[in-house]
């Protein structure tokens, strides 16, 4: 008799996204990204990785990568991410990334990587740096992502031009040699997609812009969080009031309130009526820090385990490595490598 099964389960979608090991995450890679992460293992099979690789495309002391390489690694298990469900990784660990990055330039035009705005901000940024990575950055993120055909990729506002290339790229690939790659989606959270400077409230939070009272990170203590929200721009007209046109700041500090107590905008704005600035950004500056606080006791015990943390990558690396792997050969022998038998 054939062997049937009732109700076979069927296969979960997969996930991948990556975070950069460029110094401590900001509440902006948090609410953007880091807390969907943790959240969305329950319905996915996941897969994290430090992009270490991307790193190199701004110069960094390498004493200084490898420590923030080990650090993230600690604080992505500290917000949650289960590394005996998922796969959490270190990009270079895993050297089919760049080697799928290869084939995925020779098709990738000059023209559409000439066009994101990450790398024009980046060139203006370190305008003695343009290097060849800045520019093809996007095609190693793409085959991130494409070599686990993954289905969803959840990040912060910032990158969902690099994923609609990372698509781009899929589907001409897909049109050329036959259908090889799954097309991504991103998911991009409803509240936190792009968390703002507090001191220019018109720019994104960034853990690179030089003024430190800008960005919240995720290790800064209470007294910190609770000073830099006090200091954070607003406006003169004293009301509770979204509008990000012409409230830049005040609708900042109301989107990171609501990303964290799940509470409308209107709520917000009855909660605080007739309250002044003072109040509401205490408010705001206690919920971040009540939030953070487990994170950070978690992390300051993980980063004493240094064996564990390693042996979490380690057997992460393996496991992505045998996903990616096979894509790549497949990948070869589609574009024509001459591949040998045995
Ligand atoms: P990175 O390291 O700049 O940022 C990590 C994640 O944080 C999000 N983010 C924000 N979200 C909301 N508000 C902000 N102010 C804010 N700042 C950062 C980012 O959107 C991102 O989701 N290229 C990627 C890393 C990467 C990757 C990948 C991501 C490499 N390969 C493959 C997805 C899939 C980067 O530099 O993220």
């Amino acid at each position: 008799m054939p062997e049937t099964q009732a109700n076979p389960t069927p296969a979960r979608k997969r996930i991948l996204s990556g975070i950069q090991p460029t110094g401590t995450p900001t509440l902006g890679n948090y609410l953007g990204a880091l807390r969907n992460w943790a959240l969305l293992q329950d319905s996915y099979d996941c897969l994290y990785m430090v992009a270490d690789l991307h790193a190199l495309t701004v110069r960094e002391e390498p004493a200084a990568l490898r420590r923030h390489t080990r650090e993230l690694a600690a604080l992505l298990l500290a917000v949650g991410i289960n590394p005996n469900e998922h796969v959490l990784f270190v990009q270079s660990h895993v050297p089919a990334h760049t080697e799928l990055s290869w084939i995925l330039a020779c098709n990738t035009q000059f023209g559409e990587l000439s066009r994101m705005t990450q790398f024009k901000d980046k060139s203006a940024k370190h305008p003695d740096n343009v290097n060849a990575g800045l520019f093809t950055y996007p095609v190693l993120m793409a085959a991130d992502i494409l070599i686990y055909n993954a289905d969803l990729v959840p990040v912060g506002q910032d990158q969902t031009q690099h994923l609609e290339i990372a698509r781009d790229i899929a589907g001409r690939f897909n049109g050329v040699y036959g259908p090889t790659f799954t097309l991504p989606e991103g998911y991009v959270p409803k509240a936190g997609a792009k968390i703002m400077s507090l001191g220019e409230p018109t720019k994104k939070m960034s853990k690179s812009d030089p003024n430190v009272n800008s960005f919240i990170l995720m290790t800064d203590d209470k007294d910190t969080i609770v000073r830099k929200f006090k200091r954070a721009v607003t406006d003169s007209d004293g009301v509770v009031r979204f509008d990000a046109a012409e409230k830049p700041g005040v609708s900042n500090l109301m989107t990171i309130y609501a990303a964290f107590t799940g509470r409308s905008m209107q709520e917000i704005e009855t909660e605080f009526a007739g309250r002044g600035y003072g109040d509401f950004k205490l408010a705001v500056a206690e919920t971040t820090a009540d939030a953070l606080a487990p994170v950070q006791a978690e992390y300051a015990r993980l980063l004493g385990d240094k064996a564990y943390v390693d042996g979490v990558l380690k057997d992460g690396a393996a496991r992505a490595a045998r996903l990616a792997g096979r894509t790549v050969r497949k990948v070869y022998r589609k574009v024509g490598l001459l591949q040998l038998e045995g």
